[in-house]
């Protein structure tokens, strides 16, 4: 300040002005900034929904099973086929809700599975219309061990 005092009205005007430009120029970065970064918060909504839809909109509660499911547990189901996966997935979504919610297969673990699955499947096989056999009682075993154990990232 006392510089422009020195240099005499004109230079402090001018000074000034300098001065004023780059207040407005830093106000336009900001404003700029401000603008990335609601653009940014916005397609960050929007994958959100996008996902969120994505998840609701599909039909079935839970993944299919894919070939890479499939591999992934052939050393713990030696000869286990997508098709058989698919079935479990099937017999497991039109039995495991007649009395509560379709339970998630990544709720329980292996061993917890083992014990409830036979125990469920009876209770299956005491409604009126349904009935698993033990082929069944595996195929739907398998596939919650199967989707539940999926990694997840
Ligand atoms: C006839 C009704 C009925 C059917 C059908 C049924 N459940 Fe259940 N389920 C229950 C009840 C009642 C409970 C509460 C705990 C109990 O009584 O064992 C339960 C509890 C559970 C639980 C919670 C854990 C536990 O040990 O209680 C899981 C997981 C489950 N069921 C999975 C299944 C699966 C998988 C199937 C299909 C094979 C199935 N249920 C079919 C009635 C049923």
């Amino acid at each position: 300040m006392s510089c422009f005092l020195q240099f005499g009205p004109f230079e402090v005007g001018d000074a000034y002005k300098t001065a004023w430009n780059d207040l407005l120029k830093r106000t336009h970065i900001y404003q700029n900034n401000m603008k990335k970064k609601s653009l940014l918060a916005m397609v960050g909504v929007v994958i959100l929904v996008a996902c969120g839809t994505a998840k609701n909109s599909s039909p079935k509660v839970e993944a299919m099973p894919t070939q890479g499911d499939v591999d992934r547990m052939q050393s713990k189901f030696p000869g286990m086929t997508l098709d058989e996966l698919y079935q479990g997935k099937q017999l497991f979504e039109s039995n495991c809700n007649l009395c509560h919610k379709l339970k998630k297969p990544a709720s329980e673990p292996e061993s917890e599975w083992k014990e409830i699955v036979p125990r469920m499947v009876k209770k299956v096989n005491s409604k009126e219309g349904h009935h698993i056999d033990e082929a069944g009682q595996e195929k739907i075993l398998r596939y919650v061990i199967t989707m539940g154990s999926v990694e997840k990232s």
